[in-house]
């Protein structure tokens, strides 16, 4: 496995992988890696023949109330776990090669990014767009691998790639979750022993969300009624929001229909979690 720090080694290493016939695979991620990003990594090396992970803790997508500073920087931990995932390359930058100068051209998704996280985050989603433009522009790969963690990430990311005619193709995996179903997060490193046991309502609430939706509950405002007592249940958990919207617009629902996606963000102690599923009932 080869480390890159600099942009124009990637792009060398890159083309000579292409120039090989390789397809190439690239998982971006900011550290801290766990199972979550090895299914990632997985994921890319079974659909690709070279894959690229890009560790990089993107500033542009931290408020300055956020924990830009405090997000954890294992590296040597996170390159023997790319290493052993398979990956071929890894971009390691620093803030300096990122972002050269002052940057002036942002990458910004309208509507999508206005609702669930991006109330309470307003420049998240400009910082994610804007640092994998430039990520999928250094690495050009054929497809890029994301978490359905990350649900509205996700979409977003989609949809630019999509509006923007950029030459690759968007690969979303499904979450991955600890033996209680807590989903795997860098940010669970936060959490005490006892904040892990309250994060388990979390994934409690979604369950509860997906068992009325089977038993033919389609009103959400009942739903997230439920949802919402059971995450009251824990003093410690401070809801940011409860959402059921549709899948791919992210638009609020008042009536189950189609795909939809139950989604979850709290503050638990020092950190901030957010869980998602999603539901298909069809055409109803
Ligand atoms: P990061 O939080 O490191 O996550 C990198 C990728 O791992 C994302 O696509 C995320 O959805 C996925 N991931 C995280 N936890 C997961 C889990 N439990 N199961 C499955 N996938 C999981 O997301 C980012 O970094 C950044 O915003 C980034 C896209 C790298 C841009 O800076």
């Amino acid at each position: 496995m080869e480390i890159a720090e600099t942009i124009q080694s990637v792009r060398e290493e890159v083309k000579a992988a292409r120039e090989k016939g390789k397809k190439v695979g690239f998982v971006p991620t900011m550290g801290a890696l766990h199972i979550g990003h090895i299914s990632l990594i997985e994921a890319a090396v079974r659909e690709c023949d070279f894959v690229v992970v890009s560790i990089f803790v993107n500033p542009a997508q931290f408020g300055p109330s956020e924990d830009f500073e405090k997000y954890p920087r294992p590296l040597k931990a996170d390159l023997e776990i790319c290493k052993k995932a398979g990956a071929d390359l890894v971009f390691a930058p620093t803030s300096e090669e990122m972002y050269k100068t002052e940057n002036l051209t942002w990458a910004s998704v309208e509507k999508l990014t206005e609702g669930l996280c991006g109330r309470s985050r307003p420049v998240y989603f400009r910082g994610v767009t804007t640092v994998c433009t430039k990520l999928f522009n250094i690495v050009m790969p054929d497809a890029a691998f994301f978490g359905q963690k990350d649900a509205q990430q996700a979409v977003v990311i989609k949809r630019m790639v999509a509006d923007l005619n950029m030459p690759l193709e968007i690969v979303v995996c499904p979450t991955v979750r600890e033996a209680g179903g807590l989903a795997v997060s860098s940010r669970n490193e936060y959490l005490s022993g006892q904040e892990k046991k309250d994060a388990l309502l979390i994934y409690k609430s979604l369950q509860k969300c997906y068992e009325m939706i089977e038993s033919g509950e389609i009103g959400t405002a009942s739903i997230i009624a439920q949802m919402r007592e059971m995450l009251s249940r824990c003093p410690a958990i401070e809801i940011d929001y409860v959402s059921i919207v549709d899948a791919e617009t992210l638009q609020s629902l008042e009536k189950i229909r189609g795909r939809v996606l139950a989604a979850v963000a709290v503050r638990l102690g020092p950190a901030r979690l957010i869980d998602n599923i999603v539901v298909d009932v069809g055409k109803q």
